[in-house]
């Protein structure tokens, strides 16, 4: 984990989220129990006063991070501060251990409930649907007043304070007699905006706060956000699916996958120089709004694997179309392709070698049995459509996995790498990413992937938004900003609108 001079609000370390999974098994123990790894093994830190968006597909871990950094739920393991005394933030940045005593002051997970209470004020959550997240029996005013009653305010005062509250969200104070359903979707947003504000928070999650409104609703609340931030030196987390919807609003972005950060970087840097093949993929699906435009796209194969058994090494090599040899490959992985590959009907120099059997032996090791012994000319046979199906445009990655091949008599022995993990690496001090290509241990590997690499970086922020660079700086003006009215009848401009596509 890498940290600058900045003093840091919020900081995880290593925090974990496994949820058990109910087996219908009677006899529980620990070897048969399932875990969704949800979050796992995540390390941030928040900056004071930054806005961080945190996007991903649907089922990465985005809502469950979100709400282990305000400790809505409790981790399976791994520590959370909140706002360190310089100290503390000192032994978190050099690393250093802290001690049980120090745990139980300082780390939000660790502490006692009456401290936590405390700690609660300062850190709220916007949900992303305000139909479910406004209880309907209850009045507006009561619905904001109620945190405000509950750390000590009198229901007068706590009124008071919500009709000022509502101002600084652009709604009437007529609102305050409603109930939720009388409101509408943008204005319902806004009322839990409003909850969230009360107590004035130092940190607010923001769980997709816009996805589930209009797309002009959407730019009003973004935009709202954006003034709040300022108003009330806020800091977010902003989560969102789409990455176009932070790139003006977040100051720095995250990249989750399966569970786990694969990227971190400033916005302006993510969208010139993207560096994982799974941010680019995300950047790559961004429909771009000029028909004149030819973008290559980089289509992710297959679905999102189940978070309960993740792919091993990278767990995003099943579907990254620039995976080699060191990036995960099993033996269950391979045999799945080595039994269409190898295929008698497929090439005609193997119609003789019928395959009986395929036996995994263990993760790296694979049998192939056939029903007759193999000849010189068969095992070369097989060694070069091995290669050539690796070579293809559209290729069998798993092949990439195999490291050595053997045989004896009608059996095949099949030897896998060693699969590494991908850790997050330094780019630069605004730029971290996770993945083997930019390892320097796996040069001898990737030495003949600089093409591929390149074609990585060809998706800058020009080849995305190509039809802005096309138009007079008056036409961009245009098209970044338009005005409407609020609630209160207050002009404003809904300066992003163009670039906000509905889910
Ligand atoms: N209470 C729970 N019990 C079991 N599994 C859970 C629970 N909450 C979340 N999960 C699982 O954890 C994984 C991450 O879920 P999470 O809601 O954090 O994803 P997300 O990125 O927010 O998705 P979305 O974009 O759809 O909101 C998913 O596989 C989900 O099914
Ligand atoms: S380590 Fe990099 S190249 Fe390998 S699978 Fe993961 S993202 Fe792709
Ligand atoms: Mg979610």
């Amino acid at each position: 984990m890498e940290y600058s001079d900045d003093k840091y609000l919020v900081i995880a370390n290593n925090i974990k989220k496994y949820f058990e999974i109910k087996t219908g098994s009677l006899i529980s123990t620990f070897s048969n129990k399932l875990y969704v790894k949800a979050v796992d093994d995540v390390s941030i830190a928040i900056k004071k006063g930054e806005v961080v968006g945190l996007v991903g597909e649907s089922g990465c871990g985005k809502t469950t991070l979100g709400r282990l950094l305000i400790n809505l739920i409790k981790p399976t393991s791994g520590a959370l501060y909140f706002n360190p005394p310089d100290e503390v933030l000192y032994k978190i940045k050099k690393g250093i251990e802290l001690s049980k005593e120090e745990l139980k002051v300082y780390s939000v997970y660790h502490m006692k409930k009456k401290r936590m209470r405390e700690q609660r004020k300062h850190m709220q959550i916007v949900f992303q649907d305000p139909v479910s997240s406004l209880d309907p029996k209850y009045l507006i005013k009561d619905i904001i007043a109620e945190p405000l009653v509950s750390y000590g305010y009198r229901t007068r005062e706590a009124y008071t304070k919500v009709a000022v509250l509502l101002e600084k969200v652009r709604l009437n104070k007529e609102v305050m007699n409603k109930f939720p359903h009388e409101l509408s979707g943008g204005q319902r947003q806004r009322v839990a905006v409003c909850r969230a504000l009360a107590l004035n928070p130092q940190f607010l999650v923001l769980d997709e706060p816009t996805s589930a409104l209009d797309v002009s609703v959407q730019a009003q609340v973004l935009n709202l956000l954006e003034d709040l931030r300022e108003e009330f030196n806020l800091t977010m987390l902003f989560i969102t699916h789409h990455l176009l919807v932070v790139r003006h609003i977040a100051d720095r972005i995250i990249v989750m996958y399966l569970g786990k950060v694969v990227e971190i970087s400033e916005t302006s840097e993510i969208f010139k120089k993207t560096m994982h093949p799974y941010t680019i993929s995300l950047l790559s699906a961004v429909p771009v709004p000029n028909p004149k435009v030819k973008r290559d796209r980089i289509l992710l194969e297959g679905d999102v694997p189940s978070p309960i058994n993740p792919p091993k090494g990278c767990n995003f090599h099943t579907r990254c179309r620039f995976a080699f040899e060191k990036c995960g490959w099993t033996s269950k992985e391979l045999t799945e392709v080595l039994r269409s590959v190898l295929n008698p009907e497929r090439y005609l120099e193997l119609h003789h070698t019928k395959i009986d059997s395929i036996h995994i032996i263990d993760e790296k090791n694979i049998t192939v049995k056939y029903s007759i012994a193999l000849t010189d000319t068969d095992i070369e046979n097989i060694k070069r459509i091995l290669n050539t199906e690796k070579n293809k445009k559209v290729k069998d990655r798993a092949l990439y996995g195999i490291r050595e091949i053997t045989w004896n008599g009608n059996q095949l022995f099949i030897k896998l790498h060693d699969y590494a993990e991908p850790k997050l690496i330094n780019i630069n001090e605004q730029h971290q990413v996770s993945c083997l290509l930019y390892d320097d241990s796996m040069k001898e590997y990737i030495k003949d992937k600089n093409k591929e690499i390149e074609l990585l970086h060809h998706f800058s922020e020009e080849s995305i938004f190509t039809n802005d660079t096309n138009k007079s700086d008056t036409d961009k003006q245009k098209a970044k900003s338009t005005t409407a009215s609020d609630q209160t009848g207050k002009r404003f401009k809904i300066r992003i609108i163009r670039e906000i596509k509905p889910k």
